[in-house]
């Protein structure tokens, strides 16, 4: 039996980095995983880690109602949502332009909106009333201010009390809402801030030398196996909670 055996769980943006880490825990421990993404190369992932694959694009109101009418079809009800799609935006607020900004909040924050409110309505539905757990992927930078991080920290700020919204809304049904909040993981979205850098190398190792841990977080190990715990019935207790994964970033300088 693994830990998420029986259950079936839905997870965004899932063909790269955590969504993929994440992905890889769930099937490996049982759950009937579906994974969305906007890049259909998705579905090569999903197939290599023995979960389904669907096109989305978590902005898409119209595309939520149809991924949930797709997994109550195949599946007949839904016991975890992983809100992880998203995407980075590094810019002062005097520089950020205003389609980044828009841009930014309507992945990150609205993106998560619509999954949390879909969620909610098809965990309501599920028989006995099972419930279930959402989990949203916020930031450190949704704990604290970055440089460069007007519009990336305003939409994981908000994630971060929207997701306690949720807790609060339906802890009575058994429908559990927490958030995570990485610190630097090796993913692709890293790619461009290296890029912007004359000396990636050089970047790389200034940012690991400025971890608490001294070295980046890998995504299967450090917000896989969070994920997974949040998932399993082992968190039952835990709602409206940040969970920070972040080798000691936010405790201070090391
Ligand atoms: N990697 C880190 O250090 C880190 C730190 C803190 C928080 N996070 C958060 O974790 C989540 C995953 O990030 P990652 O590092 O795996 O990045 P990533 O770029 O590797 O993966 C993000 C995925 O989201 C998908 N996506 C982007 N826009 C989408 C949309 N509109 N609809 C559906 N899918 C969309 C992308 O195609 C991609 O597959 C993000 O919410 C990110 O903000 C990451």
């Amino acid at each position: 039996m693994g830990r998420l055996t029986g259950k079936i769980a839905l997870i965004t943006g899932g063909a790269s980095g955590l969504g993929k880490g994440i992905a890889q825990r769930f099937t490996q421990e049982g759950a009937t995983t579906l994974v969305t993404d906007v890049n259909p190369q998705g579905a090569e992932t999903a197939e290599a880690l023995g979960a389904d694959f669907l096109e989305q694009d978590v902005r898409s109101e119209a595309g939520w109602e149809q991924v949930f009418a797709q997994l109550v079809e195949r599946y007949a009800r839904v016991d975890v949502v992983v809100n992880n799609a998203g995407i980075f935006s590094n810019n002062p607020v005097d520089e950020t332009p205003l389609d980044e900004w828009q841009r930014t909040l309507d992945v990150n924050l609205t993106g998560v909106f619509l999954g949390c409110k879909h969620a909610v309505r098809a965990m309501k539905r599920n028989v006995g009333g099972a419930g279930g757990s959402i989990i949203n992927l916020s930031s450190v930078v949704g704990l604290r201010g970055q440089l460069g991080g007007s519009a990336y920290g305003a939409s994981k700020g908000g994630v971060r009390l929207l997701t306690k919204t949720v807790a609060l809304e339906n802890a009575r049904i058994g429908i559990r809402c927490n958030s995570i909040h990485p610190g630097v993981i090796d993913t692709p979205i890293m790619d461009p801030l290296f890029a912007s850098s004359s000396d990636p190398q050089a970047m790389r190792a200034g940012i690991e030398e400025s971890l608490p841990i001294g070295y980046m977080g890998e995504p299967a190990r450090d917000i896989g196996n969070l994920a997974l715990f949040l998932a399993s019935d082992e968190s039952v207790y835990i709602t409206g909670a940040e969970m920070v994964a972040d080798g000691g970033m936010t405790i201070g300088l090391p």
